[in-house]
């Protein structure tokens, strides 16, 4: 192959990313990873499933009607009601507005969950197709299952719909059960057994159950696929799906055996793994590849002693082409607000006015605590005052005496719905008096999962930062996080923002289905 093609980037972090458990988003938060998603520059971005509930309407809604350059795209099932809908919130996007829908195609998915014949499923993803192409001829039509399907039957429906004008047919591994060289003949089966495949872009979406949806997707390319469906940080669904960051690198970094280009701005890659981390609360594994924090750090001696004469002899992409920035400035006390927000541009921060100056007056009270602010703390701060749902619940201030000799005591000042509160709670630790007084302020029954802390930076006066899961009334995994160089005041605020996050939840989810 010498001509050079080009790979579609289909990111679906706000829609099957955010199916993973604790990583729901309200419509602020989708909003600004869509905004970051623009500038990572994809392709397509899928940004919810509108008939799921309200919630997920009004957010596809906003994107559709904000985000301009790409294209959006919104799921449907293959019918009238939820094709119409999906419309009703992308035709803000005009003719970048895709919608998707699917039909499951496997024998399993068909007997037991659908409980359709093949002439059935034949049918209704037809019509589905012709009903979404009266709204726009940007169509994508998904094979749920497909690399379990039947291959006649496959080639026979993706014809089908092609036929019927869907212009881009995805061909998922739903449960990550294919490997490399067998997704690889799918690919090719499809290419060679279905006569109008030329009208139509192939896509692959692959889960990540057998930790093997990058190499699917790479192999599928291989065979002729130019779409592939991803996530940043591989977010999604039980082990997750594709990961965004890891496909485009891999294309980049073996350009000699794999000559395909993306559109994709590498260099905002990390920008965009820790904002969603810090939307979410998840956080990627250490040594997790392109965005993990061991990723490009060079431990052992000998690694060392190469990088320092020739970094090509360890290192096969170089940190800064994935936007880690070796430049790790510095700031402290004295440092004025124009370097502040220098810095906070190059870490990807795109602030207004106000939630600059929120942001610098934390930066102010933590450099007199700490005497100096790493990029990490920084990344702690936005997250905290600006990046955190903080709508219902808000820790005005506490004090906690704990030790050897005292009972611990932690008395807590909240606002509760605009009504300030306050009281005390004796516990078995600091922490739990600390909980067992905002539960008490904020009457919430939801059952503490998890609590983890960590440090965010080296050193004796490092902020802490703490993750608090909980379980929500509708049995929901929520996470919350908080960074404060007090570890308790950290716990705190780790908590009442997972309590944000179920009251933001449940608002959204009114109208679920
Ligand atoms: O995994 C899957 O099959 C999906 C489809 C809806 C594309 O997410
Ligand atoms: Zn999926």
């Amino acid at each position: 192959m010498s001509q050079k093609e080009q790979i579609i980037i289909f990111d679906t972090t706000l829609r099957d990313g955010e199916q993973s458990p604790g990583a729901s988003m309200n419509i602020e938060e989708k909003v600004r990873i869509a905004h970051q998603l623009e500038r990572l520059n994809v392709d397509v971005m899928e940004a919810g499933f509108p008939i799921a509930s309200d919630g997920d309407f009004e957010a596809v809604k906003k994107i559709a009607q904000t985000i301009k350059g790409l294209q959006i795209a919104g799921l449907s099932r293959a019918n009238n009601m939820d094709i119409d809908r999906a419309w009703e919130a992308l035709q803000y996007a005009g003719e970048r507005g895709r919608i998707h829908t699917f039909i499951a195609t496997s024998d399993i998915h068909m007997q037991h969950k659908l409980k359709m014949s093949e002439q059935q499923v034949l049918e209704t993803a037809i019509a589905a197709v012709k009903r979404a192409v009266g709204y726009t001829p940007n169509v994508e039509f998904s094979a749920e299952d497909a690399a379990r399907t039947r291959l006649p039957f496959l080639a026979q429906i993706i014809e089908a719909v092609i036929e019927a004008g869907a212009t881009t047919v995805n061909i998922p591994d739903t449960v990550g059960y294919t490997i490399p060289s067998e997704y690889f003949n799918i690919i090719s089966y499809l290419k060679e057994h279905v006569s109008n495949i030329d009208k139509a872009i192939i896509s692959v979406h692959c889960h990540n159950d057998l930790g093997l949806s990058v190499a699917n997707s790479l192999a599928a390319v291989q065979a002729g696929a130019r779409q592939v469906e991803c996530t940043i940080n591989g977010i999604g669904e039980r082990a997750g799906n594709c990961s965004l960051e890891e496909v485009v690198m891999a294309l980049r970094t073996r350009y000699d055996i794999l000559p395909f280009t993306t559109n994709v701005a590498t260099e905002q890659i990390i920008p965009s793994s820790k904002l969603l981390t810090t939307i979410t609360g998840i956080q990627v594994q250490q040594n997790k590849a392109i965005v993990g924090a061991n990723a490009f750090a060079h431990e052992a001696g000998i690694h060392q002693h190469g990088m320092l004469m020739n970094a090509e002899t360890y290192e096969i992409m170089t940190p800064e082409s994935v936007g880690l920035n070796a430049n790790k400035l510095v700031l402290g006390k004295h440092s004025g607000r124009h370097a502040f927000i220098d810095r906070l541009k190059e870490l990807g921060y795109d602030l207004n006015k106000e939630e600059i100056q929120k942001a610098f007056v934390r930066f102010k009270s933590l450099a007199d605590m700490k005497k100096e602010i790493f990029d990490e703390d920084l990344d702690a701060i936005v997250a905290d005052e600006v990046l955190r749902v903080t709508e219902t619940y808000k820790l005005l201030q506490m004090s906690v005496s704990s030790g050897s000799f005292t009972a611990p005591t932690a008395t807590v000042e909240m606002e509760v719905n605009g009504e300030v509160k306050k009281t005390a709670m004796m516990g078995d630790g600091p922490v739990d008096a600390t909980f067992k007084a905002i539960k008490e302020l904020t009457g919430s029954e939801a059952p503490l999962l998890n609590f983890s802390v960590g440090a965010i930076t080296g050193g004796t006066d490092a902020q802490g930062e703490c993750t608090v899961r909980l379980r929500s009334a509708e049995g929901r995994e929520v996470l919350g996080q908080g960074a404060h160089p007090d570890i308790i005041v950290a716990s705190a605020k780790a908590y009442i923002n997972a309590l944000n996050k179920i009251v933001s939840i449940a608002k959204r989810m009114q109208g679920d289905i």
